[in-house]
């Protein structure tokens, strides 16, 4: 494989007991999955392990219990969505490791399915405990991980078990791996990279790597008032956190010594304040009147990025334009989300906002990888190692 780790294809699975780390931390609305993406996408390794005939053993976390089992964070919500996707029945353990798993464990035949209730039901998982992962080891032969989602997490369940089991990474892991990692390592170039978000420090490590790698870095949503602010532009009351500031600073900085295009906005969509109701102003400039705020990228900026974006042999598209929740702020994330729809060149979309974004406008089917990672495709991205990745066999 093309990242050196051992694939599931080439374990050894047929009748045994096979304890696999997907990412089911879905959305729930009472005891609906109001999004099942995440389910559907680790449905490739799931029925490729039944399939071969392996017992499936499934686990994941929700949510953030912090060690205490939280009913509304139970996964069996996760399981019977999953028995409908796959048409099989899915069995659900009450616990995670513990008595009821490993008599449900044992019971399984070939080709059938057991999930796990949330990994973080234990406090052991987040603390990466020796002890909780020795007793999810006990409950299989082999380990799966195919929770790309997590991988960025050092857990028992995703890098402490794998020291003790042979380990291979799952089907929709190798892909957002190869994926994320070609972006930087061998992109069709232009390379241009569009970032979003309210905060430069959740991108400044992709900002910094991309800045060396990309041809152009647009950028949008709140985190464009640093930049401003750094440039001595007056922001009215947008969103800007002070400790942006120097970030954005060392950005340019670096930009204007180097060959990458960090583009800013020249036009905003302005509101009185964060509401869908609110009084709207267009702005010919980027700066930003006393009593006003900057809630999206103007028509004129939307329409240089698309230019930009379908001009681009590769894109890479993480974090919205603006307030796209609110309708009088949707049209620079729906310009740029179109634009990343309809490019020629590899489009791939990371970051939950910007996949909602795809989700309202309806062409999350016109990219060509939709990551469902959120905090790992940004640290994959940013050139760190995924502990979930490294506990993985080498091939
Ligand atoms: C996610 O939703 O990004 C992953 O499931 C990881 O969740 P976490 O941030 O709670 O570890």
């Amino acid at each position: 494989m093309a990242f050196g780790k051992a694939s599931v294809t080439d374990a050894d699975v047929g009748g045994k007991r096979v304890l696999v780390r997907v990412d089911f931390n879905v959305p729930l609305d009472g005891d609906q999955v109001t999004d099942d993406t995440r389910i559907r996408a680790a449905l490739p390794t799931i029925e490729y392990l039944t399939g071969a005939g392996a017992k499936v053993i499934l686990c994941s976390h929700l949510g953030r219990p912090k060690g205490q089992v939280v009913p509304e964070m139970s996964l069996a919500p996760a399981g019977r969505r999953l028995a409908e996707l796959t048409g099989k029945p899915v069995a659900i353990a009450t616990d995670v490791a513990g008595e009821d798993s490993r008599t449900k464990a044992e019971a399984l035949e070939p080709g059938q399915i057991l999930l796990l209730e949330n990994t973080r039901y234990e406090s052991g998982e987040t603390e990466n405990s020796p002890d909780l992962a020795a007793d999810l080891a006990d409950l299989a032969e082999v380990y799966v991980n195919d929770a790309f989602g997590a991988a960025h997490r050092a857990h028992a369940s995703t890098a402490g078990v794998a020291e003790i089991l042979p380990a291979y990474a799952g089907l929709l892991l190798e892909k957002e791996v190869e994926n994320l990692t070609s972006v930087a390592a061998s992109p069709t170039r232009p390379l241009v990279v569009v970032l979003g978000g309210s905060k430069v420090s959740d991108k400044v490590g992709v900002i910094d790597r991309f800045l060396e790698v990309a041809d152009q870095i647009l950028i949008g949503g709140a985190m464009c008032f640093p930049f401003y602010k750094a440039e001595g532009h007056s922001i009215g009351h947008s969103l800007c956190q002070d400790d942006d500031i120097p970030l954005a600073r060392e950005a340019l900085a670096k930009a204007a010594a180097g060959s990458c295009d960090l583009v800013l906005p020249t036009d905003l969509a302005l509101g009185r304040e964060f509401s869908a109701g609110t009084e709207t102003m267009a702005s010919g400039s980027v700066d930003v009147p006393d009593g006003w705020m900057g809630l999206d990228i103007g028509p004129e900026s939307a329409r240089d990025y698309a230019t930009r974006i379908k001009s681009a042999g590769t894109v890479l598209w993480n974090g919205p334009m603006g307030a796209f929740e609110l309708d009088p702020f949707a049209a620079g994330t729906r310009t740029v989300a179109e634009a990343v729809a309809s490019a020629p060149g590899f489009t791939l979309v990371g970051g939950g906002d910007s996949v909602a974004a795809l989700v309202k406008f309806g062409l999350t089917d016109d990219v060509d990888w939709v990551s469902t990672g959120g905090g790992a495709s940004l640290e994959l991205l940013e050139g760190k190692p995924l502990p979930g990745v490294t506990a993985l066999n080498d091939n």
